[in-house]
Formats: C-alpha cells, sequence, structure tokens
C-alpha cells in the first residue's frame, strides 16, 4: 500500500511517499481502507521529536512506527477475530495507527459509525480536536449551562469545537482570535469575540467561569485574571514552548498557583475513547455541532500540508483526502 513514511526526527523533509506492506490486523482491531486523515499538532510534535520528552514515547532514535496520523474515517475492510461490534463495510471514525496511509489499523473500541451527515474529510477532522474541546469543557471544566466560558484559540482545531460544544452545552460563549478569524468563530456560535490583535481578555472587565486556553502561552498569574474567584482554566496547550519538556512548565506553575484561592488550575491529557466519539456523533447528528475544514490535501502532498500546520495559523482544520470520495466505489 501506499503510506507517507518517516525514518528520522525532523522538519517534513523526513516524510516521503513509499509502498510498504498494509498492516496486520490483531484479534480486538479492524483494518480500514483510510478515506481521509486529519492532522493536529501531536502530529507534528511526533514528526520533529519536539519537545524531547515525546522520544520517550515514541523511539529516542527515530520514531518506533514509520507512519503518522491518529484521526481517520474510512470503510472497514475487514475485522479480527474477537470483533463482533464492526462489519466489513460499515463507515467508520475514530483513532488508529498510522492514517497517512491507504489502510490502517485501529482498536475496535477507538472508533464509532461515521456520522451519517458528514463527509470523510469532515469526519477526519473530528477526533483527537473534539473529544479534547469536548473532554476540557465537561471533564476538567464541569460546565453548566449559563455559565460565562472563555476559548482561547478560538479559530484552531481544538477552538472551533470548543466553541460549538459550549454553545451545545448552553454556555455564553466568548472566543479570542485574531482579526481575520473573527467572522469564523461568530459564525459558530460565539456570543461574543475579542480581537487579541486589538484587545486582551486580561485587562477587559468581564470574568469567566471557566476558561478553556488553547493557544498564545500567556502567563498563568495573567490568564487567571480573567476567571471568577471561583472559576476554572483548563490548560489544553499552545506551541512555541520549551524544546526539552513543552508544556510541563505551565503545568507545575498551574498546580503551584492552584494552592493558592480558590480558582482551580488544570492541565489536561485527551484520552481517545469510543463512548466520547459516540456524543460527538450525537452532537453532529443533531447539527448543532459541524467541523471546519481550514484545507484538504491529497495523500502525496502530506508534507506540505504540515508545513502549513506548523506555521500555526489554522483555520480550524487541516485534513489529507486518501481516497477522493467523488471517484470511491
Ligand atoms: N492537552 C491535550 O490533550 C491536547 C490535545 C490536542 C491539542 N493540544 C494542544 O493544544 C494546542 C492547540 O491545538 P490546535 O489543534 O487547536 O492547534 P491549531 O489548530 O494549530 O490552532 C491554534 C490556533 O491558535 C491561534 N492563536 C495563536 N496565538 C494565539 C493567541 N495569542 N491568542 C489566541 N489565539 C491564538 C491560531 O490562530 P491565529 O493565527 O489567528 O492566532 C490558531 O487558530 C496545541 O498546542 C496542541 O498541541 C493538547
Amino acid at each position: 500500500m501506499k503510506a507517507i513514511v518517516q525514518d528520522a526526527y525532523g522538519s517534513a523533509d523526513v516524510l516521503r511517499l513509499a509502498d510498504i506492506p498494509t498492516p496486520e490486523v490483531g484479534d480486538t482491531e479492524v483494518l480500514i481502507r483510510v478515506h481521509a486523515a486529519g492532522l493536529d499538532p501531536s502530529v507534528l510534535h511526533i514528526m520533529t521529536g519536539l519537545p524531547h520528552l515525546v522520544r520517550l514515547a515514541f523511539g529516542l532514535r527515530r520514531p518506533k512506527a514509520r507512519v503518522r496520523g491518529f484521526d481517520v474515517a474510512g470503510r472497514i475492510e475487514a475485522v479480527g477475530a474477537q470483533v463482533t461490534q464492526f462489519r466489513p463495510g460499515d463507515e467508520v471514525f475514530g483513532f488508529c495507527k498510522g492514517a497517512f496511509a491507504e489502510y490502517a489499523t485501529a482498536r475496535a473500541d477507538r472508533l464509532a459509525l461515521k456520522p451519517a451527515n458528514l463527509t470523510f474529510e469532515q469526519a477526519a477532522a473530528v477526533p483527537v480536536s473534539a473529544l479534547t474541546a469536548l473532554q476540557g469543557l465537561r471533564d476538567k471544566g464541569s460546565i453548566e449551562v449559563g455559565q460565562r466560558v472563555l476559548i482561547i484559540g478560538a479559530a484552531g482545531g481544538v477552538g472551533t469545537f470548543a466553541v460549538q460544544i459550549a454553545k451545545a452545552l448552553g454556555a455564553h460563549v466568548t472566543g479570542v482570535c485574531s482579526t481575520t478569524k473573527t467572522d469564523l468563530v461568530r459564525s459558530l456560535g460565539a456570543d461574543e469575540v475579542i480581537d487579541y490583535t486589538r484587545d486582551d481578555f486580561v485587562v477587559q472587565p468581564q470574568r469567566y467561569d471557566i476558561i478553556l486556553d488553547t493557544a498564545g502561552r500567556r502567563p498563568l498569574s495573567q490568564v487567571r485574571r480573567a476567571l471568577v474567584p471561583r472559576g476554572t482554566l483548563v490548560i489544553v496547550g499552545g506551541e512555541g514552548g520549551n524544546q526539552w519538556f513543552a508544556g510541563v512548565d505551565r503545568l507545575l506553575q498551574a498546580a503551584v498557583l492552584s494552592r493558592f484561592g480558590s480558582q482551580r488550575l488544570r492541565g489536561m491529557l485527551a484520552t481517545d475513547n469510543q463512548d466520547d466519539l459516540l456524543t460527538m456523533k450525537d452532537l453532529i447528528e443533531a447539527g448543532k455541532v459541524t467541523p471546519v475544514i481550514d484545507r484538504t490535501y491529497p495523500l502525496s502532498e502530506t508534507a506540505e500540508a504540515i508545513r502549513a500546520a506548523l506555521a500555526g495559523h489554522a483555520r480550524g482544520k487541516v485534513v489529507i483526502t486518501v481516497i477522493d470520495q467523488q471517484t470511491a466505489g
């Protein structure tokens, strides 16, 4: 099968299109004919091996697995001996091993049937980013109807889902983004939008029950000033940190600051699970959440897609089209 492989850590130049064997399916896994693959910053971290901490998990000298990509949407080609939930031909989305390829394997319990109203490209945009937004707001933020929620990085992969999910859960939502993206964030349902190139959410008078921080790496001592006294800051991420430990410094800072005062400052690491994929499928099929696609690229141009994503100015999600839906049989 054709796949984008990488044999060393580095820039997008380490990626190349190659013919490699189709992966073998384990007993609890399925083989997916990949139609589309989503791109998110974790792919960039594993490609570059930065921050260095990622090498402990993914390979010290070079990545142990040659094919990148977690987010997948496609059709099931074959199922493992113990899989009863899916059949060949089912259209699914979720988390796999190596989505930038014609075929990928995935644990059956990391997939769900594709939302009926989405294309494969739209479905591939969902898993990592939407589940991060959902878990950040619901599990870490304990979001409640009527609360005021601030999304920092509202136009990015996680942010575009977070705005819509927070609205669907009944919150009053303010999105923080740059000038050219304010219309997008408003169109997603944000009640208010702050253009961070002109206004600073820290100094304006409004205070928030929950802040979901996905971008900018503002010192936490500043960000927390925009919280109500018993508010919650959920630290999702933000690029450009230390090359060794990335966001660990902010998480340590959060742990220290949380000891003083009544505000909660929480880090998070999203988990891939079927229940949350099903929650997103319901929200999407109910018309409450629609993935925002920045751009699609063919598989052969994955390196180009990654270079664009590395610039860090996404409008929603970048997606790799592996099979053109128009021509798929
Ligand atoms: N903890 C977890 O489990 C988890 C899971 C997924 C992702 N993450 C992390 O979360 C972060 C966001 O991921 P993503 O997929 O949303 O990234 P993304 O798609 O690249 O989006 C980043 C967004 O941040 C905006 N931005 C940059 N500086 C900003 C600022 N000062 N204020 C407000 N917005 C700003 C960018 O827009 P402009 O160009 O307009 O500024 C862009 O829209 C990444 O660091 C990622 O690694 C963590």
